[in-house]
């Protein structure tokens, strides 16, 4: 097949899935655009058969504990080389094989920083569990790293939906294709921030659901095409701000971000919920790329030289990006200036194929949308000091 073809049939296929979501259809095959498959039927649960596997008896004799119960090298704090999960015998990813674990130990938790608003990224994540960032092509996110992050699950039966951003305490922005068909059934969706592994409830710190109470699809979100595909999700109660639950800053309206790099997308992938891979957040480093430049790239696909990329998307483009890893909403954020910090650019709605080496990834301009999402804030009775 050439690659024209191969566009061609990917396009079809974005296509076939824009319109199946458009109808409210829960599609588990959706590859370019909105929503991954399902989780383990269990995910709020650890199973039994997972949970601890003792090493006794072999040479290099370990139990496999909670990491902070580990003392084995007398650290104040476990080694994080020796926490990495992928050598690591336990299949909690928050557990280490011990050979001298002291139960009287508290769990060593990181002093709990001041919150200090919207946008914080803690690069090496709030707490001593498993650290990947040394690790080689690793795309695992720290625990806390990206503290605005949430999950949206069905309900009724926990299966995975998609992604979003926390802008406050009682609202979570997205990409609306991810979320309409809850609109007139909100409590159908639950929101979970403070999530990392979905296979494990055994992080420091919990993560903390609440129920979609309202949801807010802007009025000239267009299903077919996916213009102005953003929606606000008001919660049945106020989130518990800590370090690992916190806001992101949204852009000024109008805010260019076309020369930005360092820029990151968050969010769960579609394999983490094979039972083979973990269920651990993943980040994929971006550089955003000009509409003209991108709308120049995409006629150069399927889509026809006279395609004309509509203002409400921006494009961003990696070099080791797969975008279909992570749809379905999923924050992408550009550095704001201050270390560390970030400002929420866009959020996944839609790509030809699934390689953001040869063709970018489109996603929701949220900084055309920021006085529409301060007008629905103020609707609601709230203040825009907790993105700003
Ligand atoms: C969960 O419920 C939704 C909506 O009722 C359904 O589409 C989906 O297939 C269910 N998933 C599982 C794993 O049962
Ligand atoms: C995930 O599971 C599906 C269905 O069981 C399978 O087709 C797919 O290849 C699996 N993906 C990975 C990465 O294991
Ligand atoms: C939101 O914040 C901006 C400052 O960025 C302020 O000028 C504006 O008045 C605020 N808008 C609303 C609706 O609260
Ligand atoms: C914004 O709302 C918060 C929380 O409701 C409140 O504490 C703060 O005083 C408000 N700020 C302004 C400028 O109204």
């Amino acid at each position: 097949m050439t690659k024209t073809e191969l566009n061609k049939m990917l396009f079809a296929l974005t296509v076939l899935v824009a319109a199946a979501t458009a109808q409210g259809a829960q599609t588990a095959d959706d590859m370019t655009i909105g929503r991954f498959g399902s989780p383990p039927a269990e995910t709020q649960t650890v199973s039994e058969s997972r949970k601890t596997r003792s090493r006794e008896g072999d040479d290099d004799a370990c139990k496999c504990v909670p990491y902070y119960l580990c003392r084995d090298n007398d650290h104040s704090v476990p080694d994080r080389n020796f926490l990495s999960f992928e050598q690591n015998p336990c299949e909690e990813t928050v557990e280490v094989c011990c050979k001298n674990p002291d139960s009287t130990v508290p769990k060593v938790v990181r002093e709990t920083e001041d919150l200090k608003g919207c946008g914080y990224r803690f690069p090496n994540g709030v707490d001593y569990i498993p650290n990947l960032d040394n690790e080689q092509n690793s795309d695992n996110s720290n625990f806390g790293e990206f503290p605005w992050v949430v999950a949206f699950l069905e309900t009724s039966n926990g299966s995975y939906v998609g992604s979003g951003a926390i802008i406050h305490p009682e609202v979570i922005v997205t990409a609306a294709h991810v979320i309409s068909s809850y609109k007139d059934s909100p409590g159908n969706l639950k929101i979970r921030a403070g999530e990392w592994d979905f296979k494990t409830t055994m992080e420091t710190y919990p993560h903390q659901e609440r129920e979609a109470q309202q949801i807010k699809i802007h009025p000239d979100f267009h299903r077919r095409n996916l213009r102005n595909d953003i929606a606000l999700i008001q919660l049945s109660e106020p989130l518990k701000f800590e370090n690992h639950v916190n806001t992101i800053c949204l852009p000024e309206q109008d805010e260019s971000f076309d020369q930005s790099s360092g820029c990151l997308q968050t969010g769960w992938p579609r394999t983490s919920f094979n039972d083979s891979t973990p269920g651990i957040m993943n980040k994929v480093e971006m550089h955003m790329i000009p509409h003209s430049r991108c709308n120049d790239q995409l006629k150069m696909t399927r889509l026809s030289p006279l395609y004309m990329l509509h203002s409400s998307f921006v494009c961003s483009g990696g070099d080791d990006a797969n975008i279909c890893k992570l749809c379905g909403g999923a924050p992408l954020v550009c550095p704001s200036g201050g270390a560390d910090r970030y400002k929420l650019v866009g959020l996944i709605a839609w790509s030809i194929g699934c390689n953001l080496i040869e063709t970018p990834g489109m996603s929701v301009a949220v900084s055309n949308f920021r006085t529409w999402i301060d007008s629905q804030i103020k609707e609601w009775g709230y203040n825009n000091s907790s993105y700003i």
